[in-house]
């Protein structure tokens, strides 16, 4: 049995050749097959520890055929040291044998898989002929969910809004002849007036109101990506209280979301349900929708097993699993050769 391993270099390659777009649109296949099959999975909220600065996670998940864990922190000053906030790594094994099967680089894809869960489920939520959108917070994720959002829904006009005006003057040099005509703006107010989705991907470790229910207009699909632990939410409360609130996996979004400032009993819905036809999407032009997204384990895997399935020979085995001729000689490794 071989351990193939993706780095860093391997997984931007993959991307690059099959185009960004295309990707997201492949990796976005994956994440709805497996929200459609939710009852195959074992499930648990992720294993958190905080620390004053960031977070460290484990986020473990299984079918019957695989078992997948991604490792990711979450620390909002690591930019100030030259480091990422987000960084991530994966592990996708098989049950018959309980070997690794790949080991790999996430970072890039957690971008990827973030921005192609968000779109997914504005392509359910949003209106059917959504265009424009704003983005308050231009990180790390930002270009990978205008992307998302173009290759999905077809949104081409974005207003862009950063406290950090060289973050917003990145996204536009980055994305530039890529057909979306981005505009900064000059206040998150500005930025989500008259459009009709608006994502938040600001990374402070604490409670903020990016969004207050005096810029939230009827028909307002809202994608909240940054709210995603204890102690750090982007929407007011009373914004919660305007639409339709939907969740990956409620145990852990109720832990981690935006919806923790809520009460135990606030309704929400779980993704699986929308995409799975259970519950409808959007239901009128008016209605407000929210997707409270963390991030779930799911998603890594249908990431992972996207890659496997691209990659083909592409990555390197990796000697990560002793190959001994006789299994129960563990002994033998600590011989002289
Ligand atoms: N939901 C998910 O699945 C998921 C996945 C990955 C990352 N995230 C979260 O998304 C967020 C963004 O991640 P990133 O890697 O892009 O972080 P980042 O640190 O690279 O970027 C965050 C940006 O937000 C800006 N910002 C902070 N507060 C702001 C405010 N009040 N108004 C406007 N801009 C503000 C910062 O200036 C910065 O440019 C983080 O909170 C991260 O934890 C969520």
């Amino acid at each position: 049995m071989t351990t193939f391993y993706l780095d860093t270099k391997a997984v931007s390659d993959l991307v690059r050749t099959n185009g960004t777009e295309t990707f997201i649109s492949a990796l976005a296949q994956f994440i709805e097959e497996d929200y459609r099959r939710w009852d195959d999975f074992t499930k648990s909220a992720r294993l958190a520890v905080y620390y004053p600065d960031g977070l460290n996670e484990l986020m473990p998940i299984a079918d019957k055929d695989h078992f997948a864990f991604k490792f990711v922190n979450g620390h909002p000053k690591n930019p100030l040291k030259g480091l990422l906030t987000v960084i991530a790594f994966g592990v996708l094994s098989e049950n018959a044998s309980g070997y690794p099967v790949l080991i790999s680089d996430l970072t890039l894809v957690t971008a990827l898989r973030t921005a192609a869960t968000s779109a997914l489920t504005a392509k359910y939520l949003a209106r059917k002929n959504a265009k424009t959108m704003a983005i308050i917070g231009c990180g790390a994720q930002s270009e990978f969910q205008l992307l998302a959002f173009k290759a999905l829904l077809g949104v081409t006009e974005v207003r862009a809004f950063d406290l950090n005006r060289a973050a917003i003057d990145r996204v536009i040099r980055n994305l530039d002849g890529m057909g979306i005509k981005i505009t900064a703006a000059a206040s998150a107010k500005e930025a989500v007036k008259g459009v009709d989705i608006v994502t938040t991907a600001t990374a402070a470790k604490a409670k903020v109101a990016v969004l207050t229910p005096d810029m939230i207009e009827p028909g307002m699909h809202i994608n909240a990506i940054g709210g995603d632990a204890p102690g750090k939410t982007e929407l007011h409360p009373d914004v919660l209280k305007m639409g339709r609130v939907v969740v990956q996996y409620e145990p852990q979004t109720r832990i981690e979301g935006d919806i923790q400032q809520m009460p135990k009993d606030f309704p929400v819905v779980e993704l699986w349900r929308v995409f799975s036809g259970a519950e409808p999407g959007r239901r009128s032009d008016s209605e407000v929708t929210i997707f409270d997204s963390v991030g779930f384990a799911l998603e890594d895997f249908s990431s992972l097993r996207c890659l496997y399935g691209m990659a083909g020979g592409a990555g390197k085995p990796l000697d990560i699993v002793p190959q001994l001729e006789d299994p129960r000689d563990l002994f033998s490794l600590l011989r002289d050769r």
